[in-house]
């Protein structure tokens, strides 16, 4: 079990956080009011950057850094929290937003307030019916109570909030693409710079968070940010909501310090099955290379798992054990990536296809000599050349797999081979 209480995830499955009387009971809504009567933009800003809280979306950039690159203009800006959440292995925004909805939303009002914005977004993915409809009772209720709308806490500050539901497209978690598609637009990436702090939505300056880091927010103000700074690793401070998924025995959302061991965190989720042994683990979803038994004792931070090859993106520990068939798994992510690319880049478009078509061969076991250098080959090749990480999101898992398991990829192509098969 963890060594310390849960941040975000205290209260849940204890009590009911989406009544809002239940969560002003247990101390919601007091650090909106607070930030609103007793602290300034520029106070809030400075203990972001003290907390040394980094996004939680994938990209772990520092959060108050982001802020501060807003224009110091009059001219409007907007805060748009990241609901998209489609990562493959990544469930937890949708747990925070179906289960504590007043935490998150408190977290954006938090938010909005710090960099001067009067409209604050919830972009939810369009498959969370559930979370959206959660999420527009909490906000009715806030907004009955006088936390959304005019004049909030008698301080002449107006904030509006808009909830949109995407239309299920993985590409809309991309910042960019999801402000595009926010203004009704094809959900599409937008070239960058300029980025969206100078020209976001509708081409106002705009900051894009994920659910989990807004939420950080709330704690962060009610214990300080050196409590929060204090947790965790050098350049990785806090705690962080991982999905733990695959080969484990309770898959599910598990909080912990950043720093704890891969291998504690497996263990919160039950550990291998019964008789199994893990090989392997993307401990950063799909997009994730993977690390190996080598690297289980490491600490689940940046740093460390960008050390081990791979990276932290947004705290989605997907298990593999020793009965994985990594073709098809391989395949199985491939044909995710290929599907959801939105087709403006070659490389992402034609080569996502490509590499489908090429271990759809070696799944049923008709690969012909060649195909796995061309896997390797081709997904490099893909990798740097694109308008977004989504092109280079093919590379990592399928190039450690291989290099990894390469008999299970060789296997595939000798089978097609009666002769070499004997
Ligand atoms: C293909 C793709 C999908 C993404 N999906 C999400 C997502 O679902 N949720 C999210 O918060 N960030 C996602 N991101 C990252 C966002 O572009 C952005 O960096 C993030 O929302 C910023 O918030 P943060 O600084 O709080 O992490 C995605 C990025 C890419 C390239
Ligand atoms: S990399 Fe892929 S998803 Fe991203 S903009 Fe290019 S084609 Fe679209």
């Amino acid at each position: 079990m963890p060594s310390f209480e849960p941040v975000l995830m205290k209260g849940i499955g204890e009590a009911d956080l989406r009544d809002i009387s239940v969560y002003r009971q247990r101390g919601g809504y007091r650090q909106l009011e607070r930030a609103f009567k007793e602290l300034t933009p520029a106070q809030m800003l400075d203990i972001a950057k003290a907390s040394g809280l980094r996004g939680r979306g994938g990209a772990g950039f520092p959060t108050g850094t982001k802020w501060g690159f807003l224009p110091g203009s009059d001219a409007p800006r907007y805060l748009v929290c990241n609901c998209d959440e489609a990562e493959p292995g990544t469930f937890k925004d949708r747990m925070l937003l179906e289960e504590t909805p007043h935490l998150v939303l408190e977290g954006i009002l938090i938010g909005a307030y710090a960099i001067g914005c009067r409209h604050a977004f919830i972009y939810i993915r369009g498959e969370f019916k559930r979370g959206y409809e959660i999420m527009r009772a909490a906000v009715e209720q806030a907004r009955a109570a006088g936390f959304v709308g005019r004049n909030l806490f008698g301080t002449g500050y107006d904030l509006e909030f808009t909830i949109h539901r995407g239309a299920g497209a993985y590409i809309c978690g991309e910042e960019t693409a999801l402000l595009n598609s926010l203004e009704g637009k094809r959900g599409e990436p937008r070239l960058k710079p300029p980025f969206p702090a100078t020209q976001g939505l509708y081409n106002m300056p705009t900051v894009v968070n994920n659910v989990e880091t807004l939420a950080y927010l709330v704690p962060i103000l009610e214990r300080g940010a050196e409590w929060f700074a204090s947790v965790g690793s050098e350049k990785s401070k806090g705690f962080k909501v991982v999905s733990v998924s695959g080969h484990v025995r309770k898959p599910g959302n598990y909080e912990v310090a950043m720093g704890t061991p891969v291998r504690e965190i497996i263990d919160l989720a039950g550990g291998a099955r019964e008789g199994r042994k893990i090989v392997a683990v993307q401990p950063g979803g799909g997009s994730s290379a993977c690390i190996f038994e080598e690297h289980l004792d490491w600490g689940y931070d940046y740093e460390s798992m960008q050390k081990a090859g791979s990276m932290l993106g947004s705290g989605a520990i997907v298990v593999f054990d020793d009965t994985t068939d990594f073709v098809a798994a391989a395949h199985s992510l491939v044909r995710f990536f290929a599907h959801e690319s939105c087709g403006q880049c070659t490389p992402c478009r034609e080569g996502g296809h490509w590499l489908e078509l090429t271990l759809e061969r070696l799944v049923h076991d008709r690969g012909v000599p060649g195909d796995v250098e061309i896997l390797e080959k081709a997904s490099h090749q893909m990798t740097g050349l694109n308008l977004c990480p989504l092109g280079d999101s093919i590379e990592p898992f399928l190039v450690s797999v291989v290099k990894r398991f390469p008999e299970q990829f060789e296997e595939r192509v000798l089978r097609f081979d009666g002769a070499k098969r004997g």
